[in-house]
């Protein structure tokens, strides 16, 4: 079975071989053909061959499926209230973690993976087609090893995030709490997830522990992230960069040192600009990033807390206001710079052999993602 999409306007391939100069590899007058659940052909519209069903794009743009690389969406109830108190002057404390703990801990696993398929539909009919989902609201063996198996039936890219807060059972004993998350809770979330992430930050985790988290779960065969400098500079990004993690997500306090130490160690950032939005915290630049050579990601971090958004268009269009980000510089953050974030080179892109995932805007060009916000763009996705 395959399809082509042809009279495509705009079609953004972030194909590396493309023109150094254009940074999404844009192909004017374009068709795609997908097949067999990839892209089997790119090329002119007047080019293409023939297919068993045939999308007339109508001169609109075709751009890669979003890839929101951070997410926490395995989770019950929500913090309208505390966002609510916040508006009103209450700062962001990343003690209201163990408001959605308690929430979720009471939750039944249907009830929980009803709540991820109700965020992930949202996600999709913006665009996303690759998404992360992280543990992190369970905090004990069996809901944090719950958490990933209901995360699991919606996606590959899981995290144990057992290391978001220290819970409430062990607030007078944190090391008691990580040799329980680095022990018998490792060993049930390790099947279950492909990742390991540790909430480096003034009022969760240290330095120190965050090391001994993340050694823990590559032992066990996990790959680390952290979450890093949110609420203030600290020690989490240059940790990411000495250890080579593949990403580090937030960024939004940071120094010289640190976007030097991104730069060297080839750490993706990803920033999350929705966060920045919710908690009225000051944006982090990505133009200071991408100036100094770091890779940078946009990704949404969808969570009942710091920031309830599932959108991408969203979030690239606070990345060009308010990032310093051109719309192409946002649009491949959110697409190839995603897919960098998690390590992976099948999607974010539109070329031979790419996973069939892409979306349709009901607009000419990507540029309009961040022209016009708030304005619910896309008009399809295909997903592999
Ligand atoms: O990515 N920073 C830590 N964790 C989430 C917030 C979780 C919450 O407030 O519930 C984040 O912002
Ligand atoms: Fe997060």
């Amino acid at each position: 079975m395959s399809l082509l999409i042809t009279n495509i306007g705009e079609l953004v391939t972030n194909d590396p071989a493309a023109d150094a100069g254009d940074l999404l590899g844009v192909r004017t007058d374009a068709a795609v053909v997908l097949a067999d659940g990839v892209v089997s052909w790119v090329g002119a519209a007047a080019d293409a061959p023939a297919a068993d069903e045939v999308v007339d794009a109508q001169g609109r743009a075709v751009l890669p499926g979003f890839v929101d690389s951070h997410s926490h969406l395995v989770f019950a109830g929500d913090r309208a209230l505390e966002f609510q108190a916040r508006m009103a002057g209450e700062s962001y404390a990343a003690g209201g973690i163990r408001t959605t703990v308690a929430a979720t801990r009471a939750a039944s696993d249907d009830q929980l993976a009803a709540g991820v398929a109700r965020h992930v539909a949202e996600m999709r009919r913006q665009g996303t087609t690759t998404l992360e989902i992280k543990s992190g609201y369970g905090l004990s063996v069996d809901d944090e090893a719950r958490s990933l198996r209901v995360a699991r039936e919606f996606t590959d890219e899981t995290t144990f995030l057992g290391a978001h807060v220290v819970a409430p059972e062990y607030a007078d004993d944190p090391a008691a709490y990580v040799d329980l998350v680095t022990g018998p809770m490792l060993e049930a979330a390790a099947p279950h997830a492909k990742w390991i992430d540790v909430f480096c930050e003034r009022g969760a985790f240290d330095e120190d522990q965050a090391r001994t988290i993340l050694a823990a779960g590559a032992a066990a065969g996990l790959k680390g992230r952290l979450h890093a400098n949110q609420l203030g500079e600290g020690p989490g990004v240059r940790l990411a960069a000495e250890l080579g993690l593949t990403a580090v997500d937030h960024c939004t306090y940071l120094s010289d040192d640190d976007v030097h130490a991104l730069r060297d160690a080839g750490t993706v950032a990803t920033l999350l600009p929705g966060v920045e939005f919710s908690t009225r915290h000051p944006y982090p630049s990505g133009r200071r990033l991408i100036d100094a050579g770091v890779t940078v990601a946009i990704a949404s971090d969808c969570n009942p807390g710091s920031c309830y958004t599932s959108s991408l268009p969203f979030c690239i269009a606070l990345a060009v206001r308010e990032m310093g980000m051109t719309p192409a510089e946002a649009v491949w953050a959110a697409t190839a710079g995603g897919a960098r974030a998690l390590g992976r080179t099948d999607v974010g892109v539109v070329v031979p052999g790419a996973r069939a995932d892409l979306l349709l805007l009901d607009a000419p060009t990507h540029v309009h993602l961040a022209y016009r916000p708030g304005v619910p763009l896309v008009s399809r996705t295909w997903s592999a």
